[in-house]
């Protein structure tokens, strides 16, 4: 299944987060793709919200560390692989056990390395593009049952 929509703002970008984040109640892998500054981390941002992070957590980009994890009724997991080459430096970063975890919430920016790998899955793809007016839209692709039922739920 197939989503669009377009995002006026940076809260709208929030919102559909938001939103998403409110209908998942369990395990799932969310892939956050586009180019520089399309909107991936404030997507995260609006995500925590919606799956009930402590407001006392400021979601911020973890390019520098890769992983961050932030406790709540499911743990979330946002990640960003923008300086990981290769699935091989996946090795040290122990993103193979959060993708194995129960009940983990788990959003990646830059997964196009895990895009290549067959060993690797996810339930809804977001890909966050700009127009020449730099106006944002993006598109959601679900994979699978449990991404299609949360997808079919989504409205905005
Ligand atoms: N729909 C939108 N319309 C206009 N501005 C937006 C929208 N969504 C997010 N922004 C703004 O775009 C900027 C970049 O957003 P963000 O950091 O989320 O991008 P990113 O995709 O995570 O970038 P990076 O690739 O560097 O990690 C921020 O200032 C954010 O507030
Ligand atoms: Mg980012």
């Amino acid at each position: 299944m197939k989503k669009e929509f377009i995002l006026k703002s940076d809260k709208d970008t929030k919102d559909v987060g938001q939103k998403i984040g409110k209908l998942i109640s369990s395990k799932i892998c969310i892939y956050l793709c586009g180019s520089l500054g399309a909107g991936k981390t404030t997507f995260a941002q609006g995500l925590g919200k919606g799956l009930g992070i402590s407001e006392d957590y400021y979601i911020t980009s973890p390019t520098y560390n890769i992983i961050n994890e932030y406790p709540g009724p499911l743990k979330f997991y946002h990640i960003d692989l923008y300086r990981i080459e290769e699935v091989i430096g996946l090795d040290d970063t122990g993103i193979d056990e959060i993708m194995n975890q129960e009940n983990a919430v788990i959003a990646i920016e830059w997964p196009e390395i895990l895009i290549k790998d067959s060993s690797y899955s996810y339930d809804l793809k977001i890909d966050f593009s700009m127009n020449e007016k730099f106006v944002r839209k993006i598109s959601i692709i679900s994979s699978g049952r449990r991404g299609a039922n949360l997808l079919k739920n989504l409205l905005l």
